[in-house]
This record gives C-alpha cells, structure tokens and sequence, in this order.
C-alpha cells in the first residue's frame, strides 16, 4: 500500500493534519492501534472537551524553545477552530474566562474531525499497530498488522505518557530516538500531588473541599481554587503548579488571595473584640476547613475571641493562611496526569512545516512534541494548530 502521507495517531492533532492533507490532494492514511479515535479527546473537560482557549499566546506553553510554538499559534488561532465547531453546528460554552467547551459532549469535536477528515478522503484505520519503520530512499516503510504500507510523508502524532489505559505509549519517542533526534526527559504535568504521613491524612479528612488559593513556585503563581483529594491536592491551581514543580521542592499556598490577613486580623481585633477566630475564619473558609485548622493547630492561641491574640499570635495566624508552605510527597503519575512535560527537541524540527530538518519525510506534531500548555484549553489549540500546519505542508 502506497500513501502520500501517513499519520501515526488518530488523535486531537493527528485527525486535525490528515484532514488538512487530504483537502490538499493528499493520499491520506491515519494509524491508530486504539479501537476508537480521540480516546482523549472523549475525556477531557470533564467529558466536554475544553477545546480552545480565546486567550492562546505563545506564553501559555512550556518549552526549552519558547519560540517554537509561535508561528504555528499565529496561524491557525482559537477563532479558526471556533468557526469550524460553529459549520459543524457544535454548540459550546465560556466556562471560565476564555476556556471554550462544548455544551453538550466531547463527542462532538471527535464528531467534527472524522467527519472533517471523511469530507477530505482521508482512511482511518484503527486497532492497527506498527512495529518497525525505516526510510527507504526519499520514502517512509512502515511494517503494520495490516502489511506493509509505504508513505511519501510519515507524521507521528502520538501523543505524551499519560493515561497508559487511553492509549498512551513512548513510541514517538522511541520513533524519534531510532533517527537520531533527541527526546527530553519527559514528566507528568498538569497533574495532582500527592502528600505523605500526616498531610495526607489531614487532605483526606477534607477530601471534596474546595479553597480559592493563589499557589506559588519559583516565579510562577496561578489563581486559581484548589481542592483536598484522599491522596493529597488538586483543583486548577495545584494542576497548573504541578508543571513547573521540581520532585522535592515546596510549593507557597495563600488561602486568601488579594487579602492581608495580619492586617485584616488587627483590624478585626480592633473593630469586633469579641469576636471568635473561628468566626472570622467561618467569613472566610468552608466550615470542615475552619474546624481543621483548629485541629492543625491546637495550642495557647486556639479558638478565643480576637481581643485575647497578640500581635505575635495574630501573625502566626496570618503567615498560616497567607504563606502555607508545603513539600509535596510527588504525583499521582502519568495515571492521572493530564499532559506530558518535555518530549521531542523541537531544534530538531522545523515550526514552519513541523519536518525534521534532516529528514522532511518525517514529522512531528501536537503532544509528542516538547510543547506543553498550560490548564484551560491550550494543550487541544496546539494540538489544532501544529496539525494544520502539518497538514497543509504535506
Ligand atoms: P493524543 O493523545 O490526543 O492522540 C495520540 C493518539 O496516538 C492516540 O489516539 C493514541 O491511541 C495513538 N497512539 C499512541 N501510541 C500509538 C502507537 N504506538 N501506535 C498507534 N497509535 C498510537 N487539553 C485541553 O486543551 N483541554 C482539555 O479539556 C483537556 N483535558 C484533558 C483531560 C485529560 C484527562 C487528559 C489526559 C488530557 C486532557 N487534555 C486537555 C490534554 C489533551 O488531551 C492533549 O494535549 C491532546 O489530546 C494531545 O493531542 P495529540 O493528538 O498530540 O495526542
């Protein structure tokens, strides 16, 4: 079997680039050894697929080249991809500010990238495995359970490590390392920690409550609620966090953004005396939180009204809610991990057309790549985005 262009991976970037190759007069052919396309597709957002991000910039991704990302993100942007959702008569909704999903299922945005991909001739070939590629001559041969089949263009499209149960595997990394392009070290990211001893028990007994938080480490900060899970933390902020955390490093959680708590307890102190800590806190903090931090922290400065605090009690108070620093015990892993950090060296590959530099007749696109965005629909806009110009270079 001889095709123009072959696609390893009938995922979010995958499906994207054969469409765009086949509308170009391509022979197109996707691979995938999943029984179903878009496995990830189908979970994410929660089932609705967060599948764009209006605010997309070049700053939202994580790479050892931050350039790389941008001529790509230039070109097919959040409104392209809407306009194609729209044709399709998928409806979606602005869950957060930005973060576009759809308003009935993920279902959909696989809907509309087969049918894409149908409109455009494209074969789609699923429970099919490769076992070996090499190049031969100006052309890619790949051996798969279903023979042999030859591509003038080979993309791999397969994605990072997480969620081995969807479908997740090295291979890209594998592809990339057997032509001598080098892969960085890769590690779960967008993912919940884990806490060990007694902050794990403590997270549990709260498990299912939720915080506003501002979660720092190093230079980065995000805004965001975080929730207590039965292993440890989750929620948008410590799943942003978790990418730029280092194993071993702690991360600075302030459970009241935007406000002093030192000065809003002297305040408080001053204007309602009487008034018990855990009153103020309860203005401030689901009630099992208060009745936690209580039991964190017994002791002479336990719950009395706010005229019995010192200065330096009030303090020890305030640095707990405003600077709670805290050492992760890990992750939960590539199991729960919603995308992968580092892959494929991007030096390697050309952000114009996404070719190896030294090998035009393979490509890398989407996840497999070291391009990683951050939580809220940018990781799917990559996706679209290196896809396309993938597809049309074909
Ligand atoms: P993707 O993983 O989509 O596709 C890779 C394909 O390659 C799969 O179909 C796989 O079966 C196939 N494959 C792998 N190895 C193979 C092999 N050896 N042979 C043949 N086929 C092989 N992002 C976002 O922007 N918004 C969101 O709401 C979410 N939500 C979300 C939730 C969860 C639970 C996860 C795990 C991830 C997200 N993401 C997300 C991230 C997003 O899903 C991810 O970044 C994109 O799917 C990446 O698209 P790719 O096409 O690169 O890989």
């Amino acid at each position: 079997m001889v095709y123009d262009v072959v696609v390893i991976g009938a995922g979010a970037a995958g499906l994207m680039c054969a469409a765009q190759a086949g509308y170009a007069g391509r022979r197109v052919l996707v691979i995938d050894h999943a029984n179903k396309a878009g496995k990830k597709i189908l979970m994410s957002g929660g089932g609705r697929c967060n599948f764009t991000n209006l605010d997309t910039t070049p700053g939202h991704f994580y790479s050892e080249n931050p350039y790389f990302c941008i001529s790509a993100l230039k070109r097919y942007r959040p409104e392209h991809f809407v306009a194609l959702v729209e044709r399709h008569g998928v409806e979606y909704v602005e869950k957060a500010p930005g973060q576009l999903f759809c308003a009935q299922s993920a279902k959909e945005v696989v809907r509309v990238l087969l049918t894409e991909c149908e409109w455009a001739g494209v074969e789609v070939a699923l429970n099919t495995s490769v076992s070996w590629v090499e190049r031969v001559g100006e052309s890619m041969r790949l051996a798969t359970s279903m023979g042999a089949i030859e591509a003038g263009v080979l993309v791999v499209a397969t994605g990072g490590l997480s969620i081995p149960t969807m479908g997740a595997t090295g291979f890209g990394y594998d592809l990339a390392r057997q032509f001598g392009i080098e892969v960085l070290p890769t590690r779960p990211g967008l993912v919940p920690f884990t806490l060990s001893d007694t902050w794990k028990e403590r997270a549990a007994g709260l498990s299912g409550v939720s915080l506003a938080s501002a979660v720092s480490c190093g230079e980065r900060c995000f805004v965001e609620p975080m929730l207590f899970t039965h292993r440890g933390l989750s929620g948008p902020s410590m799943l942003q966090i978790s990418s730029v955390w280092q194993p071993g490093g702690s991360i600075e959680i302030n459970l009241l953004p935007g406000e002093d708590a030192n000065a809003a307890l002297r305040k408080a102190r001053i204007e309602t005396p009487k008034r018990q800590l855990s009153t103020w806190l309860g203005e401030r903090f689901p009630k099992r939180f208060v009745q936690a931090l209580l039991e964190w922290y017994p002791g002479r400065d336990l719950d009395q009204p706010l005229a019995q605090y010192s200065n330096e009690a009030l303090a020890v108070w305030a640095q707990r809610l405003n600077e709670w620093s805290l050492k992760p015990a890990g992750t939960e892993g590539w199991r729960t991990a919603e995308v992968t950090m580092g892959g494929v060296n991007t030096d390697a590959i050309s952000s114009k057309t996404f070719e190896v530099k030294a090998l035009p007749q393979l490509r890398f696109i989407g996840e497999v790549l070291d391009v990683t965005g951050e939580l809220g629909g940018y990781n799917f806009q990559w996706a679209w985005a290196s896809g396309v110009a993938c597809g049309q270079a074909c």
